[in-house]
């Protein structure tokens, strides 16, 4: 006889909040969220990825041919299909949650983590990574500045992680020992 049909091993369990990773442009929300849904079996998806899928375009083209607002219009319709995801590791991109209502949308999706750091190493990861278009054009002061800014939405995270001087690992250890000591019962087992 043949054995039990299995799916993939995100699968396997299925569980039901997911984590949602917020945070400034290299935060680390991609990297982090890619091991932090291996170590807890979950699928990751990143709505970056989302909205390139969506448009056909690679997000440079939308900034350079649309502009920010309709990267950001693009951003609210991602979100709306998050609404059907379960028990995933969601990566989002770091001007998302910078709205109106938006934090609210993303609470309501699961355990929202913020994960923060000291400026400098943000901006120059994000610098290294390279096709940011919010980076193009724009001083350093004037990046802490939007930096600055945005913390007034990453702050209603139901947690914050202070990846300052982290590596991957560590920084995906205290986000699942962050989730157990919030709930034991819940998105970090
Ligand atoms: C953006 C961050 C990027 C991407 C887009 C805009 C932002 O994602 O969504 O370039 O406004 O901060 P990362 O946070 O993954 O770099």
């Amino acid at each position: 006889m043949g054995g039990a049909v299995r799916g993939p091993p995100c699968l396997d369990r299925v569980k039901p909040v997911n984590i949602v990773l917020i945070g400034f442009m290299g935060a680390g929300k991609s990297i982090c969220g890619r091991v932090l849904a291996r170590r807890s079996g979950r699928c990751f998806v990143e709505t970056d990825d989302m909205i390139v899928a969506r448009d056909g375009r690679s997000i440079p083209e939308i900034f350079g041919r649309d502009g920010e607002e309709r990267f950001r219009q693009l951003e609210g319709e991602v979100l709306e299909d998050l609404r059907l995801k379960r028990g995933n590791v969601i990566a989002t991109g770091g001007g998302l949650p910078c709205r109106e209502g938006r934090m609210e949308a993303l609470k309501s999706l699961g355990t929202v983590v913020w994960l923060d750091g000291d400026f400098r190493e943000l901006h120059d990861r994000a610098i290294r990574a390279g096709d940011r278009p919010m980076l193009t054009g724009r001083s350093p002061a004037d990046v802490e500045a939007l930096y600055r800014q945005r913390t007034a939405f990453y702050r209603q995270a139901h947690l914050t992680i202070d990846t300052t001087g982290l590596g991957i690992d560590e920084v995906v250890g205290r986000v699942l020992r962050a989730l157990r000591d919030l709930d034991p019962r819940g998105a970090g087992r």
